[in-house]
């Protein structure tokens, strides 16, 4: 997973619940780097999962929650740095569909090294998407967040419904309908 995931992550926890919440979740976890992320480096996975799950003992906030509002933030971390790629889009229905053919393959040129995952398009049309989510990282709501500020993003809402399709979440299917 990218630095600047970590980075991020780390700003807002301490930006929502203090600098002593960000020492407490890094030293109750086991961690390779030691907690000290550059935002251009590559770290595991798992010291994602581990922050996020002391994160969300130490504040009773399920993980899914904790991904779904620090993707929001994400969102503004893409819009000031990736300008360029989201000018491309002029809805947000176009954007979310082209994720897999073109956004995110701009972002692996950026990084040859990123863990994305894939998204399927089952149906589209002008107003509505069904999309099936697949990775083994089981990030479904950091792409709900993500989703949810695309929309935003244009000046629009929609209703996005989830339906895991494997238990634990490595599958899932969007229901997207633009209101
Ligand atoms: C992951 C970039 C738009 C869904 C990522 C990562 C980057 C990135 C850098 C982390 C990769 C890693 O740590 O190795 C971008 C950029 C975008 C964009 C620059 C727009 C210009 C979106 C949108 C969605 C999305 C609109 C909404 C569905 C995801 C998900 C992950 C991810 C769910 C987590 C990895 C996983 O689930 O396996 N993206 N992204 N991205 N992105 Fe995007």
């Amino acid at each position: 997973m990218k630095g600047i995931v970590f980075t991020e992550f780390l700003d807002l926890v301490e930006e929502k619940f203090g600098i002593e919440m960000v020492d407490k979740i890094i030293s109750q976890s086991t961690l390779e780097s030691e907690g000290i992320y550059t935002s251009i480096g590559t770290y595991s996975f798992s010291e994602m999962l581990q922050l996020l799950k002391h994160l969300s003992e130490n504040t009773n906030i399920s993980i899914d929650n904790l991904l779904l509002v620090y993707a929001e933030h994400f969102f503004s971390v893409i819009e000031n740095s990736y300008p360029g790629l989201l000018a491309t889009y002029k809805d947000p229905i176009e954007m979310i569909s082209s994720i897999e053919d073109h956004i995110h393959i701009e972002v692996r040129k950026i990084y040859p090294d990123a863990e994305l995952p894939t998204f399927i398009v089952e149906e589209k049309t002008e107003d509505s998407l069904v999309l099936i989510y697949k990775s083994s990282r089981a990030m479904h709501h950091f792409g709900l967040g993500l989703m949810n500020k695309t929309f935003a993003h244009f000046n629009s809402t929609a209703n996005i419904v989830l339906e895991k399709i494997k238990e634990d979440g490595t599958v899932v299917k969007f229901l997207i309908n633009k209101n």
